[in-house]
C-alpha cells in the first residue's frame, strides 16, 4: 500500500505576504522568513506583486534610453568590471556632441527619458555635466534627463539639479557597512554612500537607491535589512540586479546571484513600496533569458534600453557576458514592445516620473 503523504505548506508565509500586500509594514524576521521560505510562496508573491504595480500605475512598462557616458573611473570597487585597477578595458568618453547625438536618436524612437550613467569620472566636471543637461533640456523640454554619475559633493549635485537635471541613481551597494567594506576598499565609506543618498532627495531630485543580488559574503539577513531600509528612506526608484563576476575583478572566482532571488526580492521591494519605479535590470536579463518578462512578471514597470554608440557598449563591462544586442538595444524597441504585450504590459513612452502623493 502506498501511504498518502500530505505535504502541508506552513499557512505563514501567505498570510505574512497578504498582510504586506495590505500596506502593513513586516518586521525584519518576517521579511526574513519569507525569503528563506521563497519557494513556497514566490508564485503568490509575483501576482500580488503585479497586481500592486497595476494598482499604481497601470500595467505600464516606461522605458528610458540608457547612454553609457564614459567607462572611466576613480574607484575601485571589486565587483566591477570598469575599477580603476583594470588595465585590460579600453577606456572612453563621449563628447557633448555624442551624447546629444545619442539622445536625438533616443527621441526619434520614443523615449522621453535618457539616463547618463557612467564611473565617477573627474573629466566631466560640473560646467561640463551642466551643459549637456541644459542642451538636452533646451532641445527637447518634454524629457527628464536622469544622472547616474557616483558620489559628488552636495554643490555639485546643486548646480546639476539646477541645470535641470530630474533624478539621480545611486546605488548604496548593500545596507550593511560591514558588507560595504568586504566589497569596497577603504577609501570608500558607506557612510558618506548613504548620506548622497539622503543630499539627492533633498535637493528634490528623484532618486534611485538599489544593491547587488547574491553579491559576495552578502546574507539573507541583509536582504531583510535593505527592505526595512528602503522602507524608511522611500526612494522614488530601487535599482537591483544579480551579481555577475567580471574576469579582471578580485571577484573573478565568485559565484552570481540568482535570477529567482532577484525576482522575489523584486516583489518585496513592489509590495513594501507601491509606488516605486522598479526596473527589470539587464543584469537580471544577463543570467536569465527569461530576466526581463519573469521581472515584469514580479512587479517591474522600467525597462531601460541602451543607447550607448554601438562600438562602445562592450566597453561599458561592468561584469561578464552583458547583453548589448537583441531587444536590450534601444534600436531594437519593437522587439522589445512585443515582448512586454506577451505579459498583458504596454510600453509608454512618456516622462514616467514616479508618482509619490
Ligand atoms: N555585477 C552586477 N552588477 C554590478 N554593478 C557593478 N558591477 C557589477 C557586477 N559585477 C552594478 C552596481 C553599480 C551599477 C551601476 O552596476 O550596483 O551601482
Amino acid at each position: 500500500m502506498v501511504k498518502k503523504v500530505t505535504i502541508m505548506n506552513n499557512p505563514l508565509y501567505p498570510a505574512l505576504l497578504k498582510k504586506l500586500s495590505e500596506g502593513a509594514e513586516l518586521t525584519k524576521n518576517e521579511y526574513l522568513e519569507l525569503i528563506r521560505n521563497r519557494e513556497t510562496v514566490r508564485d503568490m508573491a509575483s501576482e500580488l506583486a503585479r497586481a500592486e504595480r497595476d494598482r499604481s500605475y497601470g500595467p505600464c512598462i516606461f522605458v528610458r534610453g540608457l547612454i553609457e557616458f564614459t567607462n572611466c573611473c576613480r574607484n575601485d570597487c571589486y565587483y566591477c568590471g570598469i575599477r580603476r585597477s583594470n588595465t585590460n578595458i579600453r577606456r572612453y568618453r563621449l563628447s557633448p556632441e555624442d551624447i546629444l547625438s545619442c539622445v536625438d536618436t533616443g527621441y526619434g524612437l520614443g523615449f522621453r527619458t535618457f539616463v547618463m550613467q557612467g564611473g565617477e569620472d573627474p573629466y566631466y566636471t560640473d560646467d561640463i555635466l551642466s551643459d549637456i543637461i541644459r542642451s538636452i533640456k533646451e532641445l527637447h523640454p518634454d524629457c527628464a534627463v536622469t544622472l547616474s554619475a557616483g558620489e559628488r559633493s552636495y554643490e555639485s549635485y546643486r548646480k546639476l539639479r539646477e541645470a535641470g537635471a530630474d533624478r539621480y541613481l545611486l546605488r548604496h551597494e548593500t545596507v550593511n557597512p560591514g558588507h560595504y567594506a568586504r566589497l569596497h576598499p577603504s577609501s570608500m565609506s558607506h557612510k558618506e554612500r548613504t548620506n548622497r543618498l539622503k543630499m539627492l532627495m533633498e535637493l528634490g531630485f528623484q532618486t534611485g537607491a538599489g544593491f547587488m543580488v547574491g553579491s559576495p559574503y552578502q546574507t539573507e539577513e541583509d536582504l531583510a535589512d535593505e527592505l526595512i531600509f528602503l522602507r524608511g528612506l522611500r526612494p522614488h526608484m530601487v535599482g537591483i540586479g544579480p551579481f555577475i563576476p567580471h574576469k579582471d575583478t578580485p571577484f573573478a572566482g565568485m559565484e552570481a546571484g540568482s535570477s529567482e532571488l532577484t525576482v522575489f526580492m523584486l516583489s518585496l521591494i513592489r509590495l513594501t513600496l507601491p509606488y516605486v519605479l522598479l526596473p527589470a535590470t539587464t543584469a537580471l536579463n544577463t543570467v536569465d533569458p527569461q530576466g526581463r518578462i519573469k521581472g515584469i512578471n514580479s512587479g517591474a514597470n522600467v525597462l531601460m534600453p541602451n543607447l550607448t554608440p554601438e562600438d562602445l557598449r562592450n566597453d561599458y563591462s561592468l561584469y561578464d557576458n552583458k547583453l548589448t544586442s537583441g531587444p536590450g538595444a534601444a534600436a531594437n524597441i519593437g522587439l522589445l514592445k512585443d515582448l512586454v504585450r506577451a505579459t498583458g504590459c504596454t510600453i509608454v513612452t512618456d516622462r514616467g516620473d514616479c508618482r509619490y502623493i
